[in-house]
């Protein structure tokens, strides 16, 4: 049985202990700095709580955490949980500046500890058969692709948590706004297909949540080498859906996530030829994702973003802000670390 503290017990992070919990094969504790957060977790879930993180990777008593707190605290939070020899599944985006990531990578090596981010698309069972078509060829390179997707924001946090407006993403400083909390889960999910993102150019706005001034509409244009890729996304549209296309000279691939189904069009085919995946509940991919960060832990192979992964999405979030802000196309290899000094969260 693995011992699992899942640092951050908000929003996502009760969806990971939940989820922990119902792998079978891990006790968890809750730990935040919210009191009464931690009671309605005890009383739901029947689970240890703890309100000091650095205090209880210090106990001895886990062998992994998994990191659920506001950006700007992941890349501390998971540096000491590998120095103290902890393995750590860290919530996404990786952070919201570059500081302290390399020696972040480092210390992962050094320790030989497992260090992963919970970028969570990469299980879900549709990409991933999508991606391998893709990738085994047959419709030749992949020369430009689409990636349209939408979702009223605040209809996704459990009625108990705090509301959105409330949290990090109310500022970029804290992780918060749509290119750094949503379009990041696309655009990693897109790199791993495509290969790192070389430049973007970006255009966004506050358009329609309330309470907040932060963007929840972003436009972005990028280069991943030759491919153009055209990203267009909201956080306050009625429908939750997700559509992406890639298209080649031969043909192309849809996924439609809203619809659970993925296709492929050759040139000549009058219509899709679709594959569809049975429904599963909001839980089924975290569930899944546990499930691979203890095979991880175990020494099994388990696909999951990595470090350099991230940080290259990283790279991708903060070239969108940087292209926002100046109106210019940013290249992700030098783009300036324009949020490294964060308000608290
Ligand atoms: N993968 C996904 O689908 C997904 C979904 C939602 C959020 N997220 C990410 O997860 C992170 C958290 O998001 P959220 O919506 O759960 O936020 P949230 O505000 O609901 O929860 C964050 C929690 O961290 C706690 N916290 C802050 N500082 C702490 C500290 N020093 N020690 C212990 N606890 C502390 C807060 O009290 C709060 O309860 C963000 O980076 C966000 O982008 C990912």
């Amino acid at each position: 049985m693995h011992s699992i503290l899942v640092i951050g017990a908000g929003s996502i992070g009760e969806r990971h202990l939940r989820c922990f919990l119902n792998t079978g094969r891990a006790r968890v504790t809750a730990c935040d700095t919210d009191p009464v957060l931690l009671q309605t977790i005890a009383k739901t879930y029947h689970a240890p709580v703890a309100t000091d993180w650095q205090q209880a990777i210090a106990s001895g008593q886990f062998g992994a955490v998994v990191v659920c707190t506001p950006a700007p605290f992941h890349v501390p939070m998971a540096t000491q949980a590998l120095q103290r020899g902890l393995d750590v599944l860290i919530e996404k985006p990786l952070s919201q500046s570059l500081a302290g990531v390399a020696d972040l990578i480092a210390l992962r090596d050094a320790t030989r500890r497992r260090a992963v981010v919970a970028y969570v698309l990469h299980v879900y069972p549709l990409l991933t058969q999508a991606r391998e078509f893709l990738q085994a060829g047959e419709l030749g390179p992949v020369l430009h692709a689409t990636c349209t997707s939408g979702q009223y924001f605040p209809g996704g946090r459990p009625a108990h948590a705090v509301p959105y407006a409330k949290t990090y993403y109310r500022d970029r400083r804290t992780g918060g706004g749509a290119i750094q909390d949503a379009l990041t889960h696309t655009a990693n999910w897109m790199e791993s297909v495509l290969g790192p993102t070389d430049s973007v150019l970006c255009d966004c706005a506050h358009q329609a949540l309330p309470e907040v001034t932060v963007e929840d509409t972003v436009n972005l244009s990028a280069r991943h080498g030759r491919v153009l890729v055209n990203y267009t996304l909201n956080q306050f549209q009625a429908p939750n859906e997700s559509t992406l296309q890639f298209n080649t000279a031969r043909g192309s691939v849809k996924i439609e996530l809203h619809h659970r189904r993925w296709g492929s069009f050759r040139l000549g085919d009058k219509d899709w030829t679709w594959h569809e995946v049975p429904a599963a509940d909001r839980d089924a991919p975290f569930q899944s994702q546990a499930n691979r960060f203890l095979d991880l832990i175990e020494g099994k192979s388990a696909p999951m973003c990595s470090l350099e992964a991230a940080l290259q999405t990283l790279r991708f979030n903060l070239s969108a802000i940087a292209s926002a802000e100046t109106g210019a196309r940013v290249h992700c290899a030098t783009v300036p670390d324009c949020l490294q000094n964060p308000p608290n969260p």
